[in-house]
């Protein structure tokens, strides 16, 4: 696989020129706080961007600090992500921050090894961290970026010669990533990295794409995972023998064994607690 440097630096010219001209103003992009970086990030997996800017603003006014979400009960955090979906995510945050708070000393690790070690920390957003708050020269690919490479430089501006067709539908995740690394503008990571991002959602509607079809959510296990915890911040304890009804309509005895499988399940990711015949947030 080659790259034409030319066409490259073409490209690479093409899209910051437009990137300064169409970059969106984003909160997290007046920051260099990898805590709120991170925050961002997860945020932004698998959510319109325009829903995360008003939740991540409330999720600063109540957690600003790494310090204050590690101290936070569950039941707070929980309710402040609350409308982001995939609330193991939430949980893993907080996890994130205990972690950085009693084992790193409050400090953020700047390398990808000690990064990927935090809960819910992968490849992606170690990247993200390293170049958007330490200022480092990594590509951060992501679905959208991975989309970029793919239809507008290999289809449209040929910047790869591929040695035969079919290597383009074979390329695997690290070729993805040694493709990105090579594209990045010299000293220009952090824009460059922005710029992908807001050109890839404007450019190829990317953003409509990202959101998880209702249909398929609805009466899904996740759906169900998701009412138990949205009834218990609203109740905030129940007996177990009522939260059957109150998260599902139509439930029967017969599913009794189906539920207290879904509630073991959300106790050991640490949720939920169940003790005697009650169950509550963590
Ligand atoms: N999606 C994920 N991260 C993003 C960012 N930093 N800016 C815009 N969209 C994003």
């Amino acid at each position: 696989m080659q790259i034409s440097q030319e066409k490259t630096k073409r490209f690479q010219e093409e899209i910051l020129t437009w990137y300064n001209e169409h970059q969106r103003d984003l909160p997290w992009r007046h920051t260099r706080d990898p805590y709120r970086i991170l925050i961002s990030e997860v945020m932004s997996q698998q959510t319109q961007i325009s829903r995360v800017v008003t939740k991540y603003t409330e999720w600063l006014v109540r957690f600003p600090t790494v310090v204050v979400l590690a101290d936070a009960p569950v039941s707070e955090v929980l309710k402040y992500w609350s409308g982001l979906g995939y609330n193991r995510r939430a949980l893993n945050l907080k996890k994130t921050a205990e972690k950085i708070v009693n084992e790193y000393d409050g400090t953020f690790p700047d390398n990808e090894r000690e990064l990927l070690k935090l809960p819910g920390i992968g490849p992606y957003t170690a990247r993200a961290i390293l170049c958007f708050a330490f200022n480092k020269q990594v590509a951060v690919v992501d679905t959208n970026v991975r989309k970029v490479i793919l239809t507008q430089i290999i289809d449209r501006s040929n910047v790869l010669r591929l040695s035969d067709s079919s290597e383009k539908t074979s390329l695997s995740e690290r070729d993805m990533e040694e493709i990105a690394q090579k594209l990045l503008p010299h000293g220009k990571a952090y824009e460059w990295n922005q710029a992908l991002m807001d050109y890839s959602s404007a450019v190829l509607k990317k953003e409509k794409m990202q959101i998880p079809k209702q249909s398929k959510f609805i009466g899904s296990h996740r759906y169900y995972r998701s009412k138990v915890l949205r009834v218990l911040l609203d109740k905030k304890k129940v007996n177990v023998d009522k939260i059957g009804e109150l998260i599902k309509k139509e439930y029967t005895i017969a599913e009794e064994e189906w539920l207290s499988k879904l509630l073991n399940e959300l106790a050991k990711e640490g949720f939920i607690v169940i003790e005697k015949n009650f169950v509550r947030l963590v």
